[in-house]
């Protein structure tokens, strides 16, 4: 009987030592990886709810039927179906990334809480009642008011050099060349009296950290950087890897900005939807009204959908069903897989 008992201890022992390789074995490989993207495309390839964005007039002249899903792991595989390569405006998606970079900028991920606060609003993305009600701070770096200040905050000695740091730290991100896509810009800035209205109200409050036009104008540029599904991916998966492009080896963010930036996307990614998106994908993601959508599994992998139908929220509706497909599938949910 001792024998016997002293055998399944042993074997036990065995067995939660051995737990983290098995851990490891049981991440989806490339096969797996490869299958869920195509299902994901296949699956909603013919849905057409929602429309592209009209506030903004030149993203109702994009093509309302692309629909690209892509996957970068944080080992830096590439997974993807679909129009991956068509290059559509960054717009909110922008927004986690500049308040990553004034984290670095500042050396202290609390100058984000400090200066603009981290507090989902509940509100519409360019909610003026949000910005008003929430005196103290500008809401969080997520919605147009708290990225508009968090532009802001980018540390440069001109207009041009505070917008030529954001566009170099999203090519550092995305391991490629990117450029604005000039006819959304100008549309977007001719049509942006909202967001100046922001400004003037941050501004009124001592909550923009520079001239308040200036701001909405480089925030506006930051909103028009054409991205492609794949570069995004890559994007995703340098938060995913911790700080480093997985493509290129560099360091682009330091590691401990890593959690504060997947948090807010967490709890202000989606907006007046952030609550559902926890409760249905539970991933950390930044939506966009050029039809984008980047979700991140920490230490693993980003997932991008790319389609420009909104829903009511501004978010794509296409892209939602793809990451949650493939959250559901892979089992990656941060809360715990609910198979
Ligand atoms: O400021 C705006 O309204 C746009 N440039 C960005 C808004 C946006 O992408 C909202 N996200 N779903």
């Amino acid at each position: 009987m001792t024998v016997i008992r002293s055998f399944f201890a042993a074997w036990l022992i065995v067995v939660t030592i051995s737990s983290p390789a098995m851990a490891d074995s049981r991440e989806p490989g490339a096969e797996v990886l490869a299958r869920v993207v195509k299902e994901a495309f296949e699956k909603f390839r013919d849905v057409r709810d929602g429309a592209p964005a009209d506030y903004i007039p030149e993203l109702a002249r994009v093509e309302p039927d692309k629909f690209g899903v892509a996957i970068v792991t944080a080992g830096g595989g590439v997974y993807v179906a679909g129009d991956v390569n068509q290059a559509f405006t960054i717009q909110s998606v922008s927004k986690p990334f500049t308040a990553a970079l004034v984290m670095q900028d500042y050396g202290n991920a609390n100058v984000i809480l400090e200066k603009i606060g981290v507090e989902p609003t509940g509100q519409k993305f360019n909610s003026i009642l949000a910005t008003q009600i929430i005196a103290q701070v500008s809401v969080n770096p997520l919605v147009n008011s708290g990225a508009i200040a968090s532009v802001s905050l980018v540390k440069a000695d001109s207009a041009q050099q505070r917008f030529d740091r954001i566009l170099s730290f999203f090519e550092g991100l995305a391991a490629d060349k990117l450029t604005i896509i000039e006819d959304v810009y100008r549309s977007e800035a001719a049509t942006n009296q909202r967001n100046r209205a922001h400004a003037y109200l941050l501004f009124a409050s001592d909550r923009i950290y520079s001239d308040p036009m200036e701001a909405v104008d480089i925030y506006t540029r930051q909103c028009s950087i054409g991205i492609t599904a794949r570069q995004l991916a890559v994007m995703g998966a340098t938060l995913a890897n911790g700080g480093v492009n997985p493509v290129t080896g560099k360091r682009v963010l330091e590691a401990r900005y890593v959690p504060k930036v997947l948090a807010i996307m967490m709890t202000a990614g989606f907006y007046n939807e952030s609550g559902l998106w926890a409760y249905t994908a539970g991933l950390p993601a930044k939506t966009g009204v050029g039809g984008g959508i980047v979700a991140v599994v920490p230490g693993k992998m980003a997932i991008v959908g790319f389609s420009p139908r909104l829903n009511d929220a501004g978010n794509s509706i296409r892209a939602m069903k793809a990451i949650e497909y493939i959250s559901d599938q892979l089992g990656v949910n941060v809360f715990g897989s609910s198979r």
